[in-house]
C-alpha cells in the first residue's frame, strides 16, 4: 500500500455533526456512522477529495463509489431521469439499506463512477448521518471505512485501526445497527436486478415489484458482476475461514475433527452450538471476557498436548439477523488472537442470511461446507 503523509485523525462524537459537514463540505475525509457499516466520507461532487478516499483506502480505481444523499430532492440533479419502479424503491425503502443506480447526470464526476454511466446513490436511515449530508449540502461518496479487501468497520475503533493518521475525523456515533452493507440494484424495465445482496432482502424488494432477480455474476464466478466491487476478495481477516452450514450436532461433530490438526483454532458459534461442543469435548471454559461488543469470548486448552480454542458466540442460534449484526466485529476480533484457522457457523440463506452467505464466500474465498 501507498506511504501517505500521517495526517491528525480527530474523533468527533454525534455532538459535533455541524463541524463534521463542514469537513465534508470542504473536502476533508470523515467518517461516518450508517445504519449498516462506517462510511468513508468526502465531497462526491469534488474529484480530488474522492482521489484521497482511494488512496487512503488503497482501493482498486474502476471500483465505484456510492454517493449518499439527505433526502429525495438531492437526487434530482445527480440523475438523468427516474422510472416509476426507481421512484417506488426509494418511496419504499428510503432513508434505508438500499442503494439504486441511476444514469448519471454530467454534475457527477466520472471519479464517483470508476468511469461507468451510472451512478449508485443512498439515502441512509442514520440520522446523524443525515444531518451531516444535509450541513454539507452536497452528496457524500462513503465506502465502507476499511482498507480494501478487510472486513467493514462496525464501532468508530475499527475505522480507527484501519484508519488512524490516514483521515481527518471519524464521528463516533457508536455500534452500527444492521452490520452488513447496503443491497445495491439495478432497474431494467420492470426487472430489480440485485446486484449486491444486503440490508434489504429479496423477499422486501418483491413486495414492490414483479420481477427481482440476481445478478447472475453473482452465482456464477466466470461472469463480470455488474457491481465491480463484487469481483475482489473481501471482508477477509487474517486467517484462512471456513463456514459450516448445518444442524448444531453436524456443525459439532465437523469442528472436532478439526480441532486436533491446529494448534490454535478460532469458533465464531451460536450458544447453541457451543453448548453442545462444550458437552462434547468434556470440558469448561477457563476464561470468559467481554472484551468486544460480541457478546463471550471464550478460550481454552484441551488434552495434554494443549490446543487452544477461541470462541466468540454471535447469538442464540444461528439465525441472520445476529450474524449480521456481529460478523465483521468478530471477524475482526479473531485476527488479535492470533489463531491458525477460524470456523464460522453460518446461517441459511434467507432474508438477510444471502448478504451474511455472500459476505462470508468472500471472507473464506469459498471455503463454504454444507454438512446437513
Ligand atoms: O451500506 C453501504 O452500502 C456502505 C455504507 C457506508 O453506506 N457502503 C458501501 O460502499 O458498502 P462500498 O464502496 O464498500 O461498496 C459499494 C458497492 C461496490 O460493490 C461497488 O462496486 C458498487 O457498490 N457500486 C457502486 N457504484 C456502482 C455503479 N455505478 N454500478 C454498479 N455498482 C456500483
Ligand atoms: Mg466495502
Amino acid at each position: 500500500m501507498e506511504a501517505l503523509d500521517p495526517i491528525e485523525t480527530q474523533v468527533l462524537t454525534t455532538d459535533d455533526v455541524e463541524l463534521a459537514g463542514t469537513l465534508l463540505r470542504v473536502g476533508d475525509l470523515v467518517a461516518i456512522p450508517t445504519e449498516t457499516v462506517y462510511g468513508l466520507g468526502a465531497n462526491g461532487l469534488a474529484a480530488d477529495a474522492m482521489d484521497r478516499i482511494y488512496a487512503a483506502k488503497g482501493r482498486p480505481s474502476d471500483n465505484p463509489l456510492i454517493l449518499h444523499v439527505c433526502n429525495q430532492s438531492m437526487v434530482h440533479r445527480l440523475v438523468r431521469h427516474i422510472t416509476p419502479l426507481e421512484q417506488t424503491l426509494m418511496d419504499t425503502f428510503w432513508p434505508g439499506p438500499l442503494t439504486i443506480t441511476f444514469e448519471k447526470s454530467a454534475l457527477v464526476p466520472e471519479r464517483a463512477t470508476g468511469g461507468l454511466s451510472r451512478v449508485a446513490l443512498r439515502c441512509p436511515a442514520h440520522e446523524v448521518c443525515r444531518e451531516m449530508i444535509r450541513i454539507a449540502g452536497v452528496p457524500i461518496a462513503a465506502p465502507s471505512a476499511n482498507r480494501s479487501g478487510r472486513p467493514s468497520p462496525t464501532t468508530a475503533e475499527a475505522v480507527l485501526h484501519d484508519m488512524k493518521g490516514r483521515i481527518h475525523a471519524v464521528v463516533d456515533a457508536g455500534p452500527c445497527e444492521i452490520g452488513v452493507e447496503s443491497t445495491v440494484v439495478q432497474v431494467e424495465g420492470d426487472t430489480v436486478i440485485i446486484l449486491r445482496p444486503g440490508g434489504v432482502t429479496k423477499e422486501m424488494l418483491e413486495m414492490v415489484a414483479d420481477h427481482v432477480v440476481y445478478d447472475t455474476a453473482l452465482h456464477d464466478p466466470t461472469e463480470a458482476p455488474k457491481a465491480p466491487g463484487m469481483k475482489y476478495r473481501h471482508y477477509a481477516p487474517d486467517m484462512p475461514v471456513q463456514v459450516l452450514v448445518g444442524s448444531s450436532s453436524a456443525v459439532v461433530e465437523s469442528i472436532q475433527s478439526k480441532v486436533p490438526m491446529y494448534k490454535r483454532i478460532g469458533l465464531f458459534l451460536s450458544q447453541q452450538t457451543w453448548d453442545i461442543l462444550i458437552e462434547a469435548l468434556g470440558i469448561k471454559p477457563t476464561t470468559i471476557s467481554e472484551d468486544t461488543h460480541v457478546s463471550q469470548l471464550a478460550s481454552f486448552g484441551v488434552g495434554a498436548d494443549t490446543q487452544d480454542i477461541v470462541t466468540i458466540i454471535f447469538g442464540e442460534t444461528a439465525e441472520p439477523v445476529s450474524l449480521a449484526n456481529q460478523l465483521y466485529e468478530g471477524l475482526l476480533a479473531f485476527n488479535e488472537k492470533d489463531v491458525d484457522l477460524l470456523i464460522v457457523e453460518g446461517c441459511k440463506k434467507e432474508g438477510l442470511g444471502v448478504a451474511v452467505m455472500n459476505r462470508l464466500e468472500k471472507a473464506s474465498g469459498g471455503q463454504i461446507y454444507i454438512i446437513e
